[in-house]
């Protein structure tokens, strides 16, 4: 019986597997079949491995730190069938615009579990959030404050909020993707006094109830020491501002930002690993600074999904530049995933069918779009491919659909999802009359 490669199996999805004819299969479906019924570009998501990664968030946080909670961060894709599978594993989850609200209500998620991120929510967008019964906001800026307050006394309510402070601390990871440092626009800063500030200005809001402190570093990080690092000084504030102030510290929140394997090279650290450096820096900060242990609450994206999605493309035009380079161009690119347009990501490529096959060329896999930053992967080793080959790329489940653009006015890929052979479309592929729809000829 023919298997996915070692890496291959740590970086496709869970029920990924390699068929008797040859082809790569998620969910007991075969991806070249998959892209026959519902052509190309196109992502397959994986039930099964976006319900192992909650249960792994959830039984390994609870594990270390019983009072936690594990809440999915819907920017890295938001969708109502996977927020309704959110909502059945238990997690809580996140939105930072009322866009991703409504993706939140389509599916009935329940507003108490939800927090509204995000560093400039406007008065409609948390007048709808207060409206649907959010459970929390967490607040970015001065003027988030006083708007807030105003919104919620105009609607009668006193709201649940944290404050998300910026730690100053650097987590190593790409300079567009980090959050926590300095200079950013992101949170109140500790450095500079505005942390403490907002304390003191959300606490004497009357329609504000703070429930604690919010940072996130940045994503994806690979390393422990930045969350406790982070943590330690973070709590360390949050009993200067209980002397102060009369904070106090019942909820707590480190952000997200746990690592996902794109490439053998790279492979991340298990959950367990991130699970038990927090609770161990949340335990012994407490202890050190003398605070009562509060509710935990991570905010995983990436986690959650990036594994359980393969996009597949078919190959058009191959070009072999004579000791330059061979430029293999697929009917999706930037449009569908522009992270390594934008970060240099990287990604594993596979053809979809007999994916090992020799000999192989180290080829470089461009996309559709104007741009010579279009690209999907460079210098990448495949078999000898040929026009309509069917590739594939394993870990694309986050930030690659939900940063989608309709650029060169293509349409945004089909999305289905998969489980037990059977595949169902989750959301249907654009049409030309969907780009049409919003402009007035
Ligand atoms: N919490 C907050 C407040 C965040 O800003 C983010 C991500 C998360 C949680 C989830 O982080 P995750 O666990 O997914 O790493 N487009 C970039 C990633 C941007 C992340 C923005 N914030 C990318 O494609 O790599």
């Amino acid at each position: 019986m023919p298997q996915l490669n070692e890496t291959d199996r740590e970086i496709f999805p869970v029920s990924a597997g390699l068929s008797d004819t040859g082809d790569i299969t998620i969910g007991g479906c075969a991806i070249s079949e998959l892209a026959t019924e519902f052509g190309t570009p196109l992502y397959i998501y994986d039930e099964d491995t976006i319900r192992q990664m909650c249960r792994q968030f959830v039984g390994g946080f609870k594990e270390a730190y019983e009072r936690s909670h594990v809440e999915y961060s819907s920017k890295a894709f938001a969708n109502p069938v996977l927020a309704k599978i959110i909502a059945e594993e238990g997690l809580n989850m996140d939105v930072v615009t009322g866009g991703e609200l409504v993706f939140a209500k389509a599916a009935g998620f329940p507003a108490e579990r939800l927090n509204f991120h995000g560093n400039n929510k406007d008065r409609g967008e948390l007048g709808e959030a207060i409206d649907y019964g959010i459970g929390r906001i967490t607040l970015d800026s001065f003027y988030e404050i006083g708007l807030l307050n105003e919104v919620a006394g105009e609607k009668g309510v006193r709201q649940k909020v944290l404050l998300r402070v910026s730690p100053s601390v650097d987590p190593h990871t790409h300079m567009l993707t980090t959050t926590g440092i300095l200079d950013s626009k992101f949170g109140f800063s500790i450095e500079t006094g505005a942390a403490a500030e907002a304390v003191e200005q959300a606490m004497a809001a009357d329609n504000l109830e703070v429930v604690g402190l919010h940072f996130h570093l940045g994503s994806p990080i690979f390393e422990l020491e930045p969350y406790s690092q982070a943590i330690d000084y973070v709590l360390k504030f949050a009993a200067e501002m209980r002397d102060a102030h009369g904070l106090q510290l019942k909820e707590f929140n480190p952000g997200g930002g746990f690592a996902v394997g794109y490439v053998g090279e790279e492979l991340p650290l298990p959950i367990s690993a991130y699970a038990n450096e927090i609770s161990t820096a949340v335990r012994s900060g407490c202890d050190r600074y003398g605070l009562e242990e509060p509710l935990l609450t991570v905010e995983p994206g990436r986690a959650i999904v990036a594994r359980a999605g393969v996009a597949v493309y078919k190959v058009g035009g191959i070009k072999r530049i004579p000791n330059v380079r061979i430029y293999v161009s697929v009917d999706g690119g930037m449009g569908d995933n522009i992270r390594p347009a934008l970060y240099s990501s990287e990604y594993t490529v596979r053809r979809a069918h007999d994916p090992y096959s020799e000999p192989t060329e180290t080829v470089t896999v461009v996309g559709k779009y104007c741009e010579s930053g279009d690209y999907i992967a460079r210098d990448v080793d495949l078999p000898v491919l040929d026009s309509e080959d069917i590739l594939c790329t394993p870990t694309s489940g986050a930030y690659a659909v939900p940063m989608a653009s309709n650029y060169n006015m293509t349409t945004r890929p089909a999305i289905v999802m998969v489980k037990d052979g059977n595949a169902r479309l989750i959301r249907r592929r654009e049409t030309y009359d969907d780009l049409l729809a919003t402009s007035l000829v």
